[in-house]
């Protein structure tokens, strides 16, 4: 029987069992145990009451959510560094902090990048069908004639922790890195990762693989559309690790299915998921991902420690560990 002189915390889903420890020795838990998002209705109800929301960026968090949760509702955690899913406004208005779990996804994210853009320079999925179809006859001179790594330039848009450490990694291959970025980086961060900043056109024109770490907002939502792509390189590749929304799909489609571009490799998309008969699935040069990039083991155990934490402060009203700065006014 749960204990009511005990705060109570809605988590949408199960998460690594280290976070929900730590949430359950400071409240009661409320586990929704499926396997796909609570419906919204569930969610409506089940929210009602709570002290403590943990939850994911499936989940959406407006107004509606926080009204049925009621004046009691002392903080939000998220189980992402992204905090699109949630009105932050809405939150603020109510006094409501909003947590979030920076830094501790950045190298499994950037490793991802670095799968994606690997992937689709030298075809692999192309290549693995090709196996287990039993196509593989012989060796082939003119066969999955990829993209060579050394030499080529990565432009990255989006500068934060992931995009600098995507950079670092680039360094190993014998790259020539550039960014954008809304604010120039340090000395110190453009020494250590050999980037050089470019503007968003310039870069465009002249990378040759192009790696997105941008957080989903308003001046980003469709940022590469027809328009950008249009800008980028003859045969470039476009790598896309940050929110499917940031890339205009119709406008991805045309560029790879002309060949203007040479391939696009995506752990987003929008919408998430994608199914299966979408057009962009029918094109060989198009590798899709089901938004895994923080899916290793240690860095899940450290993202819902991490959205446990601020639970824990959220109720206590303490500062959060990993507070989300409420949107500007
Ligand atoms: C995030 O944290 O925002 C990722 O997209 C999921 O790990």
């Amino acid at each position: 029987m749960p204990d009511p002189s005990r705060p109570r915390v809605l988590v949408t889903r199960r998460i690594p069992e280290v976070g929900l420890a730590i949430v359950r020795a400071a409240a009661e838990v409320d586990l929704w145990e499926g396997e796909l998002p609570p419906p919204r209705d569930e969610l409506l109800r089940r929210v009602r009451g709570v002290d403590g929301l943990l939850s994911l960026l499936t989940d959406r968090v407006d107004d509606e959510l926080l009204d049925a949760a009621g004046p009691g509702l002392k903080v939000v955690a998220n189980l992402a560094v992204g905090v699109d899913n949630i009105d932050l406004a809405a939150c603020a208005r109510r006094g409501i902090p909003v947590g979030n779990t920076p830094g501790v996804l950045t190298e499994a994210t950037a490793d991802i990048a670095w799968a994606l853009l690997m992937s689709a320079a030298r075809r692999l999925p192309e290549a693995r069908d090709f196996v287990l179809q039993d196509r593989w006859k012989t060796w082939g001179p003119l066969d999955f004639l990829g993209k060579d790594l050394a030499g080529a330039t990565l432009g990255i848009v989006g500068f934060g922790r992931i995009g600098r450490e995507v950079a670092k990694r680039a360094r190993g291959f014998g790259m020539r890195i550039v960014y954008h970025s809304r604010t120039r980086a340090s000395a110190e961060v453009e020494a250590e990762t050999g980037a050089t900043p470019l503007g968003f056109h310039e870069l465009l024109a002249t990378s040759d693989f192009v790696s997105i770490h941008v957080d989903l907002n308003a001046t980003t939502r469709g940022l590469f559309g027809a328009e950008a792509i249009g800008r980028m390189k003859e045969g470039a590749i476009l790598v896309n690790t940050s929110r499917g929304p940031v890339v205009d799909q119709v406008a991805l489609h045309a560029a790879l299915s002309s060949g203007r571009l040479f391939a696009a490799a995506l752990d987003v998309t929008d919408p998430e998921p994608l199914r299966a008969d979408h057009p962009l699935l029918a094109l060989p040069n198009c590798l899709i991902l089901p938004h895994i990039a923080s899916a290793t083991v240690r860095t899940r155990d450290a993202m819902a420690t991490k959205a446990a934490r601020n639970i824990v402060a959220g109720l206590r009203g303490e500062p959060l560990p990993d507070p989300v700065a409420p949107p500007a006014r």
